[in-house]
Protein backbone atom coordinates (compact mmCIF):
# COMPACT_ATOMS: atom_id res chain seq x y z
CA UNK A 1 0.00 0.00 0.00
CA UNK A 2 1.58 2.91 -0.66
CA UNK A 3 1.83 6.06 1.75
CA UNK A 4 -0.48 8.21 -0.56
CA UNK A 5 -3.14 5.93 -1.32
CA UNK A 6 -2.81 5.69 2.67
CA UNK A 7 -3.53 9.44 3.16
CA UNK A 8 -6.35 9.34 1.09
CA UNK A 9 -8.27 6.53 2.70
CA UNK A 10 -7.43 8.04 5.95
CA UNK A 11 -8.16 11.80 5.79
CA UNK A 12 -8.80 13.15 2.71
CA UNK A 13 -12.43 12.73 1.91
CA UNK A 14 -12.59 14.67 5.81
CA UNK A 15 -10.51 17.18 4.25
CA UNK A 16 -12.12 18.14 1.65
CA UNK A 17 -15.56 17.80 3.42
CA UNK A 18 -14.26 19.97 6.32
CA UNK A 19 -13.44 22.73 4.69
CA UNK A 20 -16.46 22.53 2.38
CA UNK A 21 -14.05 21.53 -1.19
CA UNK A 22 -16.19 18.42 -2.07
CA UNK A 23 -19.21 20.30 -3.69
CA UNK A 24 -17.27 22.73 -6.16
CA UNK A 25 -15.09 20.55 -6.91
CA UNK A 26 -16.78 17.31 -7.97
CA UNK A 27 -16.79 16.04 -11.67
CA UNK A 28 -20.65 17.11 -12.82
CA UNK A 29 -21.08 13.40 -13.91
CA UNK A 30 -20.62 12.33 -10.60
CA UNK A 31 -22.58 15.18 -8.99
CA UNK A 32 -25.43 13.91 -11.39
CA UNK A 33 -24.73 10.35 -10.21
CA UNK A 34 -25.74 11.39 -7.14
CA UNK A 35 -28.86 13.27 -7.84
CA UNK A 36 -29.90 9.94 -10.32
CA UNK A 37 -29.29 7.42 -7.36
CA UNK A 38 -31.84 9.42 -5.29
CA UNK A 39 -33.96 9.77 -8.43
CA UNK A 40 -33.85 6.25 -8.76
CA UNK A 41 -34.95 5.68 -5.03
CA UNK A 42 -37.71 7.91 -6.16
CA UNK A 43 -39.31 7.92 -2.18
CA UNK A 44 -42.88 8.90 -1.42
CA UNK A 45 -43.26 11.75 0.79
CA UNK A 46 -44.36 9.77 3.91
CA UNK A 47 -41.20 7.48 3.53
CA UNK A 48 -38.17 6.95 5.60
CA UNK A 49 -34.77 6.67 3.75
CA UNK A 50 -31.14 5.55 4.93
CA UNK A 51 -28.26 6.93 3.23
CA UNK A 52 -24.97 4.70 3.87
CA UNK A 53 -21.38 6.54 4.19
CA UNK A 54 -23.51 10.00 3.14
CA UNK A 55 -20.28 11.95 3.34
CA UNK A 56 -20.83 15.74 3.29
CA UNK A 57 -24.74 14.90 2.47
CA UNK A 58 -24.82 16.10 -1.04
CA UNK A 59 -27.37 13.93 -1.68
CA UNK A 60 -29.43 15.62 0.76
CA UNK A 61 -29.50 18.18 -1.69
CA UNK A 62 -31.02 16.49 -4.51
CA UNK A 63 -33.51 15.22 -2.39
CA UNK A 64 -34.72 18.65 -1.30
CA UNK A 65 -37.67 18.55 -3.08
CA UNK A 66 -39.16 15.21 -1.43
CA UNK A 67 -37.78 16.94 1.98
CA UNK A 68 -39.83 19.97 1.71
CA UNK A 69 -42.94 17.43 0.69
CA UNK A 70 -42.39 15.97 4.59
CA UNK A 71 -39.56 13.17 3.86
CA UNK A 72 -37.19 11.96 6.40
CA UNK A 73 -33.63 10.70 6.14
CA UNK A 74 -31.09 9.02 8.50
CA UNK A 75 -27.08 9.30 7.05
CA UNK A 76 -24.15 7.29 8.67
CA UNK A 77 -20.68 8.48 7.55
CA UNK A 78 -17.72 7.54 9.29
CA UNK A 79 -15.43 10.77 9.29
CA UNK A 80 -15.84 12.90 11.83
CA UNK A 81 -15.35 15.83 9.23
CA UNK A 82 -18.14 14.50 6.48
CA UNK A 83 -20.66 13.87 9.44
CA UNK A 84 -20.33 17.81 10.63
CA UNK A 85 -20.64 18.78 7.10
CA UNK A 86 -23.42 16.79 6.69
CA UNK A 87 -25.23 18.20 9.88
CA UNK A 88 -24.39 21.71 8.94
CA UNK A 89 -25.83 20.76 5.70
CA UNK A 90 -28.91 19.84 7.01
CA UNK A 91 -29.28 23.26 8.83
CA UNK A 92 -28.39 25.38 5.54
CA UNK A 93 -31.19 23.44 3.73
CA UNK A 94 -33.83 24.11 6.81
CA UNK A 95 -34.61 19.91 7.03
CA UNK A 96 -32.49 19.92 10.70
CA UNK A 97 -35.30 18.53 12.08
CA UNK A 98 -36.03 15.75 9.22
CA UNK A 99 -32.48 14.46 8.74
CA UNK A 100 -30.35 12.70 11.24
CA UNK A 101 -26.63 12.29 10.81
CA UNK A 102 -24.64 9.98 12.84
CA UNK A 103 -21.25 9.50 12.62
CA UNK A 104 -20.61 5.55 12.99
CA UNK A 105 -19.00 2.68 10.95
CA UNK A 106 -21.49 0.86 8.32
CA UNK A 107 -20.11 -2.61 8.98
CA UNK A 108 -22.35 -1.81 12.96
CA UNK A 109 -25.30 -0.13 11.36
CA UNK A 110 -27.25 -2.61 13.86
CA UNK A 111 -25.57 -1.25 16.30
CA UNK A 112 -26.15 2.19 15.60
CA UNK A 113 -29.98 1.56 16.35
CA UNK A 114 -31.65 3.56 13.54
CA UNK A 115 -34.36 1.55 13.29
CA UNK A 116 -36.20 0.73 10.11
CA UNK A 117 -36.35 2.17 6.50
CA UNK A 118 -38.33 2.47 3.38
CA UNK A 119 -35.89 2.77 1.51
CA UNK A 120 -31.74 3.19 0.98
CA UNK A 121 -29.23 4.65 -0.86
CA UNK A 122 -25.16 3.75 -0.86
CA UNK A 123 -23.71 5.98 -3.42
CA UNK A 124 -20.47 4.97 -4.15
CA UNK A 125 -19.45 4.11 -0.11
CA UNK A 126 -19.63 0.35 0.40
CA UNK A 127 -16.63 -0.19 -2.46
CA UNK A 128 -14.49 1.68 -0.06
CA UNK A 129 -14.56 -1.16 2.30
CA UNK A 130 -11.33 -3.58 1.93
CA UNK A 131 -12.46 -7.52 1.62
CA UNK A 132 -15.18 -9.29 -0.23
CA UNK A 133 -16.58 -10.47 2.97
CA UNK A 134 -17.09 -6.89 4.28
CA UNK A 135 -18.65 -5.19 1.51
CA UNK A 136 -21.03 -8.34 1.31
CA UNK A 137 -21.85 -8.48 4.79
CA UNK A 138 -22.49 -4.67 4.77
CA UNK A 139 -25.11 -5.15 1.90
CA UNK A 140 -26.86 -7.60 3.60
CA UNK A 141 -27.40 -5.40 6.95
CA UNK A 142 -28.61 -2.38 4.99
CA UNK A 143 -31.15 -5.42 3.80
CA UNK A 144 -31.74 -6.20 7.45
CA UNK A 145 -32.88 -1.89 7.95
CA UNK A 146 -35.25 -2.41 5.19
CA UNK A 147 -39.04 -2.94 5.26
CA UNK A 148 -39.96 -6.06 2.63
CA UNK A 149 -40.39 -4.33 -0.66
CA UNK A 150 -38.11 -1.60 -0.17
CA UNK A 151 -35.74 -0.12 -2.65
CA UNK A 152 -31.90 0.00 -2.01
CA UNK A 153 -30.01 2.31 -4.73
CA UNK A 154 -26.27 0.62 -4.92
CA UNK A 155 -24.07 2.53 -6.79
CA UNK A 156 -20.38 1.38 -6.83
CA UNK A 157 -17.09 2.12 -9.32
CA UNK A 158 -17.40 -0.59 -12.72
CA UNK A 159 -14.97 -2.48 -13.59
CA UNK A 160 -13.31 -0.08 -16.33
CA UNK A 161 -13.21 3.23 -13.96
CA UNK A 162 -10.68 5.15 -14.86
CA UNK A 163 -9.62 8.65 -14.11
CA UNK A 164 -8.81 9.76 -17.83
CA UNK A 165 -12.19 8.19 -18.75
CA UNK A 166 -14.17 10.10 -15.77
CA UNK A 167 -12.61 13.58 -16.16
CA UNK A 168 -13.39 13.12 -20.45
CA UNK A 169 -16.91 12.54 -19.74
CA UNK A 170 -16.83 15.45 -17.20
CA UNK A 171 -15.16 17.66 -19.54
CA UNK A 172 -18.55 16.80 -22.81
CA UNK A 173 -21.03 17.06 -19.80
CA UNK A 174 -19.52 20.27 -18.74
CA UNK A 175 -19.49 21.52 -22.04
CA UNK A 176 -23.09 21.38 -22.68
CA UNK A 177 -24.43 23.00 -19.47
CA UNK A 178 -26.90 25.23 -19.75
CA UNK A 179 -27.34 26.47 -16.29
CA UNK A 180 -23.71 27.65 -16.01
CA UNK A 181 -21.81 30.42 -18.44
CA UNK A 182 -19.23 29.33 -20.65
CA UNK A 183 -16.49 31.17 -18.53
CA UNK A 184 -17.35 29.42 -15.99
CA UNK A 185 -17.56 25.82 -17.47
CA UNK A 186 -14.40 26.42 -19.07
CA UNK A 187 -13.06 27.58 -15.76
CA UNK A 188 -14.26 24.14 -14.22
CA UNK A 189 -12.67 22.11 -17.38
CA UNK A 190 -9.23 23.66 -17.56
CA UNK A 191 -8.44 24.96 -13.98
CA UNK A 192 -10.79 22.63 -11.26
CA UNK A 193 -10.99 19.07 -12.60
CA UNK A 194 -7.20 19.32 -13.49
CA UNK A 195 -6.72 19.58 -9.61
CA UNK A 196 -9.74 17.49 -9.10
CA UNK A 197 -8.20 14.83 -11.06
CA UNK A 198 -5.09 14.50 -8.94
CA UNK A 199 -6.98 13.21 -6.03
CA UNK A 200 -8.46 10.93 -8.55
CA UNK A 201 -5.52 9.34 -8.94
CA UNK A 202 -4.87 8.51 -5.78
CA UNK A 203 -8.17 6.76 -5.74
CA UNK A 204 -7.43 4.99 -8.77
CA UNK A 205 -3.81 3.47 -7.61
CA UNK A 206 -6.25 2.61 -4.29
CA UNK A 207 -8.54 0.77 -6.84
CA UNK A 208 -5.84 -0.72 -8.73
CA UNK A 209 -4.55 -1.80 -4.72
CA UNK A 210 -7.74 -3.24 -4.37
CA UNK A 211 -7.88 -1.10 -1.35
CA UNK A 212 -11.20 0.41 -2.83
CA UNK A 213 -12.69 -2.07 -4.72
CA UNK A 214 -14.38 -2.09 -8.30
CA UNK A 215 -17.72 -4.41 -9.07
CA UNK A 216 -18.33 -6.05 -11.99
CA UNK A 217 -22.17 -6.60 -12.41
CA UNK A 218 -22.27 -10.41 -11.63
CA UNK A 219 -20.57 -10.08 -8.19
CA UNK A 220 -23.50 -7.09 -7.78
CA UNK A 221 -26.24 -9.46 -8.80
CA UNK A 222 -23.94 -11.96 -5.91
CA UNK A 223 -23.95 -9.10 -3.61
CA UNK A 224 -27.38 -8.00 -3.44
CA UNK A 225 -28.90 -11.57 -3.49
CA UNK A 226 -27.31 -12.98 -1.06
CA UNK A 227 -27.94 -9.63 0.83
CA UNK A 228 -31.55 -10.61 0.67
CA UNK A 229 -32.71 -8.90 -2.44
CA UNK A 230 -34.55 -8.99 -5.56
CA UNK A 231 -35.85 -7.78 -8.59
CA UNK A 232 -32.05 -6.13 -9.22
CA UNK A 233 -32.29 -3.58 -12.16
CA UNK A 234 -28.13 -2.80 -13.34
CA UNK A 235 -27.32 0.40 -15.49
CA UNK A 236 -24.11 2.10 -16.45
CA UNK A 237 -23.99 5.56 -14.87
CA UNK A 238 -21.09 7.92 -14.69
CA UNK A 239 -19.82 7.64 -18.20
CA UNK A 240 -19.32 4.00 -18.22
CA UNK A 241 -17.26 4.15 -14.46
CA UNK A 242 -19.71 2.72 -12.26
CA UNK A 243 -22.62 0.43 -11.91
CA UNK A 244 -26.42 1.64 -10.65
CA UNK A 245 -27.75 -0.84 -9.12
CA UNK A 246 -31.70 -0.96 -8.02
CA UNK A 247 -33.17 -3.89 -6.20
CA UNK A 248 -35.94 -4.43 -4.06
CA UNK A 249 -35.84 -6.24 -0.33
CA UNK A 250 -37.53 -9.41 -0.11
C1 LIG B 1 -16.72 8.34 -2.18
S1 LIG B 1 -17.37 8.95 -0.69
C2 LIG B 1 -19.10 9.06 -1.14
C3 LIG B 1 -19.87 9.95 -0.24
C4 LIG B 1 -21.33 10.16 -0.67
N1 LIG B 1 -22.09 8.94 -0.63
C5 LIG B 1 -21.34 10.79 -2.04
O1 LIG B 1 -21.63 10.09 -3.01
O2 LIG B 1 -21.07 11.99 -2.13
C6 LIG B 1 -17.36 7.51 0.35
C7 LIG B 1 -17.81 7.83 1.76
O3 LIG B 1 -17.94 6.61 2.51
C8 LIG B 1 -17.48 6.86 3.82
N2 LIG B 1 -17.11 5.60 4.45
C9 LIG B 1 -16.05 4.79 4.16
N3 LIG B 1 -16.03 3.73 4.96
C10 LIG B 1 -17.10 3.85 5.78
C11 LIG B 1 -17.63 3.07 6.85
N4 LIG B 1 -17.02 1.94 7.22
N5 LIG B 1 -18.75 3.47 7.46
C12 LIG B 1 -19.38 4.64 7.09
N6 LIG B 1 -18.93 5.43 6.10
C13 LIG B 1 -17.81 5.05 5.45
C14 LIG B 1 -16.28 7.77 3.61
O4 LIG B 1 -15.91 8.46 4.78
C15 LIG B 1 -16.78 8.67 2.52
O5 LIG B 1 -17.45 9.79 3.04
Amino acid sequence: MTTSVLLTKKSAWSFFYRFGLFDPVIPINYDLSIKGAFEALAPKPTNRVLDVGCGNGRLFYHARSWLAEGGRLVGVELSKGGAESARYRTEQLGFADQITVKQGDMRQLKELELGVFDGAVSHFSIYMLQTQPERQAAVKQVGNLLKPGAKFVFAVPSETWSVREIFADACQVESKRSDINWLHSAFRQWVVYPMTAIGFRDLEKGLDEDLFHRYTPEEITEHLTKGGFEDIQIERIYGGNGYRAVARKI
